[in-house]
């Protein structure tokens, strides 16, 4: 049985990784656990463990927070996990780290296919980015997975929640509800991406890997449905980018291709509009349940 390593296990994807990865010998590590920018730290608790295969979900992603703070957007998401991957080479183990449809620059206007080139537009998606090429430099052996717009049961500890509990919470409040229409891109389900890459970590195969649910929709399109699917009426305008003044710039297009899944013999993932049912279905449940 392969002893699994996983980085961020509280989180999104994390806590969905930790549920299907549950019949192997799996060390699930939370941020108290490791922190990924101490070098000595890494050494200390990777070797203790001696991983076949390191998950690495972690990473600072308050994308605006980024802007402010680039140094240590570089320290987690770049200078973190070249450390991992130079422990990995060392240590003959496996990496597959999570990272994120920011790389592109969203001019395109079809979706990225994993040979398409980046075009970071903030200091978060240059951070993600510099990380994936340590990985590629440093290590064989790795699973880069971008996704895109996630959402899971846990909600993101690091963003504080997600869209689909932020848009919940604000529907309650009884305010105009403003979401941005000119930013396209795949709401993803953390239970179905964690399902997918056990998947293809059984494949064996390596590389970079576009993982999303299927379709395409706005972020003011996945407010109306979430607030469709939930029987919900507040008020939603839809707004721009501009008009909004986010500090960090975003993509205004990053549907992610996911061809290279299908060419390793993996189905697509399902419409976002079904798993996003699912989602809604099974928070309602918990709460009604709680
Ligand atoms: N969320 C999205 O929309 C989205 C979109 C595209 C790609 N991604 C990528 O997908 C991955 C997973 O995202 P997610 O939404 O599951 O994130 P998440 O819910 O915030 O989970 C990240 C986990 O990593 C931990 N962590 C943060 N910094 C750490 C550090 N320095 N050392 C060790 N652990 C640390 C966090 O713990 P604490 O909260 O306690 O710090 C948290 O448990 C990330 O790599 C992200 O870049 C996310």
């Amino acid at each position: 049985m392969q002893k699994v390593v996983l980085i961020g296990a509280n989180g999104q994807l994390g806590s969905e990784l930790a549920k299907i990865f549950f019949d192997h010998d799996l060390v699930p590590l939370t941020h108290a656990d490791l922190d990924i920018a101490d070098a000595k730290g890494i050494e200390k608790v990777l070797g203790q463990h001696s991983p076949d295969l390191i998950l690495n979900t972690a990473a600072y992603h308050r994308v605006d927070e980024c802007e402010e703070f680039p140094a240590r957007a570089y320290e987690v998401n770049a200078l973190a996990v070249r450390h991992l991957a130079q422990w990995a080479k060392a240590h003959n183990s496996v990496l597959l780290h999570v990272s994120t449809d920011y790389v592109f620059d969203g001019c395109l206007r079809r979706p990225y296919t994993e040979a398409d080139p980046p075009g970071p537009l903030s200091a978060y998606a240059v951070s993600k980015l510099a990380g994936e090429y340590f990985i590629r430099a440093i290590l064989d052996r790795h699973v880069i997975v971008r996704t895109c717009g996630l959402y899971g049961i846990a909600g993101s500890s690091g963003k504080g929640g997600n869209f689909v509990e932020t848009m919940l919470r604000l529907a309650t409040e009884g305010k105009e509800i403003r979401v941005v229409d000119d930013q396209v891109l795949t709401p993803t389900s953390a239970k179905e991406l964690a399902r997918k890459v056990r998947q293809l970590v059984e494949t064996g195969a390596y590389g970079l890997y576009h993982m999303t649910n299927n379709g395409a929709c706005s972020w003011y399109e996945f407010a109306a449905a979430i607030f469709e699917l939930s029987g919900l009426t507040p008020r939603l305008e839809p707004t721009t980018s501009a008009a909004f003044g986010a500090r960090a710039n975003r993509p205004a297009y990053s549907v992610l291709d996911n061809a290279k899944l299908r060419s390793v013999g993996l189905d697509d993932l399902r419409d976002w509009r079904v798993a996003l049912k699912e989602y809604l279905e099974e928070r309602t449940h918990m709460v009604l349940s709680a």
